[in-house]
């Protein structure tokens, strides 16, 4: 998967057209989520769950980085420390904050307008509330997520209701934020 990631950097650097190196950048993206998924699984030999704290902050700072907004876009963590999902429930969750988090940076802080985004995973009752927030311009009036035809909030609302069995909730207060209540399976949850 790093390799296939490798190759779309490449593609992209043929490329001219400021949309479709954008399009590039958006698949290495995705692919990039997925595959520190494995890298993490393949340096924890042994054990089959993924420690949401450390992948949560290394997907959202290296997206930062691959937008170049460090310093600009200041990130916000409140993950409780021992919550460890297997593969099945980490990916779709590292797939959710991957569209999040690049639709912050494309569109919540025009013109490098610095801001902030804040992730929250806690555990409340047996269940995992993922919080996610920034402090930009807002979702466009009626955003629907079950209505929307481009891929990264239908992907957002599909992972989080089918893949996890999630209850959404999306809204604008000062930014865009979104709320995903999820059970985790029984192969999941605390470690
Ligand atoms: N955090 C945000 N702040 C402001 N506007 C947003 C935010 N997230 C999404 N939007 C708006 O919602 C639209 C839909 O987002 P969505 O991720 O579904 O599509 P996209 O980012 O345009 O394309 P894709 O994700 O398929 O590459 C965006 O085009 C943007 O106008
Ligand atoms: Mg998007």
């Amino acid at each position: 998967m790093q390799l296939v990631s490798s190759f779309i950097g490449l593609q992209a650097r043929y490329i001219n057209d400021t949309r479709s190196v954008q399009m590039l950048t958006d698949s290495q993206n995705r692919i990039q989520a997925m595959s520190l998924v494995h890298e993490r699984l393949y340096q924890t030999r042994g054990l089959s769950s993924i420690n949401m704290r450390e992948y949560i902050k290394d997907l959202a700072e290296a997206l930062i980085s691959s937008y170049k907004r460090q310093g600009n876009v200041i990130l916000k963590l409140d993950i409780e420390k021992d919550i460890s999902f297997d593969i099945d429930t980490a990916i779709p969750c590292g797939l959710i904050i991957n569209e999040l988090m690049t639709n912050s940076l494309k569109y919540a802080f025009p013109d490098e307008t610095p801001g902030e985004v804040s992730i929250s995973m806690r555990e409340e009752n047996g269940k995992i509330r993922l919080m996610f927030a920034d402090n930009g311009t807002g979702l466009p009036e009626g955003t629907d997520p079950r209505q929307v035809k481009s891929l990264g909030l239908k992907l957002f609302y599909n992972l989080a209701t089918k893949q996890l069995n999630g209850d959404v909730k999306l809204g604008t207060n000062k930014g865009a934020w979104f709320e995903v209540v999820f059970t985790p399976g029984i192969t999941s949850g605390k470690a």
